[in-house]
Formats: structure tokens, C-alpha cells, sequence
């Protein structure tokens, strides 16, 4: 385990020097909806992590965003993210990351997520401790929703769907003491992760959004689940993710917008 750890590592820190050294600089954007970006660093930056991967384990399967994965013959899956935030990176705002998970079996074993900017690297093991740059991280104690500084996103089938966020951010904007929507799924988790955050909650997201994410927050003390409170599965479309101390009562506005 801890040598695919070191992999999944080198792998984020190599991708996370593509995604600095071409922040800014003119890139190839296209687009895979309406507001739905790709760029050619998301592809360069996939493809990096994959060739490290299935150099070292040519028959793990490889589940990425942009399809640059492998099928694989053994049950040992990575599920990865290799830009998350391509909106941000397209506009030049620097909030983004790479995010890498390991499954085994339905559970996820380890993930990390980099965020090359801030030279930032969150890492947790199943049953161990969750980590940034190598120190142990814990989740915010604030116990009171009003207090509490929440993060979300929209999906990008927001203006087809009715079912896209907007009901929770009014009802949970009403109930909290702010939300900030930064534009990296993978970074708000680990931001509840390490406290900057209290609490989090976003509908419609992939595997490769929350597979690390999910895994940082709970071995930092918090706790993930769906919009009701019950079992979160990293290939549902609901994600609420916490300090656990206001979970009760997200779970309760979340509840009133639900149809
Ligand atoms: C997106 C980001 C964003 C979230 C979107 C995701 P991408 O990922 O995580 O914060 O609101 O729903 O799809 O497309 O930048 O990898
Ligand atoms: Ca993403
Ligand atoms: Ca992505």
C-alpha cells in the first residue's frame, strides 16, 4: 500500500507541475457542453498520471474524467481527477487541483489531492490519519450552522435541470453564516478536511470528484454522507460532507428542499 501511495504521490506532484507551469499561458479549450470545459492541459495532465500508473501496475484499471483510462484485469482500481477546477484554470484563477484515489473492492484505500499553487498535498489511509504536506489534519469544531462557513457547486446541466442546487444554496445561504463556491469539488473536501471549511454539499458529481475527497475528510475526523443522512457511495449523485458537529442540521435544510 504504501508504495502505490508513493506512486499516486509522484504521479499528482508530476501532473501538478503541468497544471502551474501552463497556468496563464494560452491554451486549447474545448468544450464538452455549454459550460463544460476541457483543455489540452486536462489531457496532458491525464496522461502523465496514467503512464506513471500503468508503468508500474499495467493491470490495475484506470478510471479518469477524460477517458485516457484502462480497462485492467485485476480488481484494483485508481479513479482519477486530473484537473479539478478546469473552469478556474481556463479563466487563469488559481484554485485547482489533481485528485487520485485507490479502490479496492468498493472501498476506497487512499487519496490525494495537490494543489500546486499553494504547494498544498492532502493525503489519507483507510483507518489512519489524514494529512497535509505530511501533518496530521483534523476537522473544524464549530457546532452551530450559523457559524459555519459552507462551500458548494452547481452542476453543469444547470439550466436543463430543475433539480441544480439552487434550492439548497437559498436555503442553506439563509442558515449559515456564509458559502463560498471556489470551483474545485476535490479542494472544498479537503478544505472541510482541514477546517477551513465546516461543511459541504454539491449534487451530480463523478466518482473522480469526491473518491479522495470523501476518504480525507472522514480520517480527519468528519463525516460524509448522502443529502439524508444515510450511506454515501462515491457513484451516487449526492455528497454532504461535514465536521460532523452541524451535519444534523444541513441534513435538515438539505431534507426541506428536497422533492
Ligand atoms: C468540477 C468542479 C466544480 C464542481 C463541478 C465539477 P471539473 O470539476 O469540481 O467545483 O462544481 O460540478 O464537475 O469539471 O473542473 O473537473
Ligand atoms: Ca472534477
Ligand atoms: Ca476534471
Amino acid at each position: 500500500m504504501r508504495e502505490m501511495l508513493g506512486v499516486a504521490i509522484e504521479a499528482a506532484k508530476e501532473a501538478g507541475k503541468i497544471l502551474k507551469e501552463n497556468l496563464g499561458k494560452s491554451i486549447e479549450i474545448g468544450f464538452k457542453g455549454e459550460i463544460n470545459l476541457v483543455t489540452d492541459i486536462d489531457l496532458k495532465s491525464e496522461n502523465i498520471i496514467v503512464q506513471i500508473i500503468r508503468n508500474k501496475y499495467p493491470d490495475h484499471q484506470i478510471l479518469t474524467e477524460e477517458g485516457e483510462g484502462h480497462k485492467g484485469t485485476s480488481s484494483n482500481k485508481w479513479i482519477i481527477d486530473p484537473l479539478d477546477g478546469t473552469t478556474n484554470y481556463a479563466h487563469g484563477y488559481p484554485c485547482f487541483c489533481v485528485s487520485i484515489a485507490f479502490e479496492k473492492n468498493g472501498d476506497i484505500l487512499f487519496g490525494v489531492i495537490y494543489d500546486p499553487v499553494l504547494d498544498e498535498l492532502f493525503t489519507a489511509e483507510k483507518g489512519k490519519v489524514a494529512c497535509l504536506n505530511g501533518r496530521k489534519i483534523r476537522v473544524s469544531s464549530t457546532d452551530k450552522l450559523i457559524h459555519s462557513m459552507l462551500a458548494t457547486g452547481f452542476p453543469y446541466d444547470l439550466r436543463e435541470s430543475q433539480n441544480n442546487n439552487l434550492i439548497h444554496f437559498n436555503n442553506l445561504i439563509m442558515s449559515a453564516q456564509a458559502i463560498r463556491r471556489a470551483g474545485s469539488a476535490a479542494l472544498d473536501l479537503c478544505y472541510v478536511a482541514m477546517g477551513r471549511f465546516d461543511g459541504f454539499w454539491e449534487l451530480k458529481l463523478s466518482p473522480w470528484d469526491v473518491a479522495a475527497g470523501s476518504l480525507i475528510v472522514r480520517e480527519a475526523g468528519g463525516m460524509v454522507s448522502d443529502f439524508k443522512g444515510g450511506a454515501f457511495d462515491i457513484y451516487s449523485k449526492e455528497i454532504l460532507a461535514s465536521n460532523g458537529k452541524i451535519h444534523y442540521e444541513m441534513v435538515q435544510v438539505l431534507k426541506r428542499g428536497m422533492v
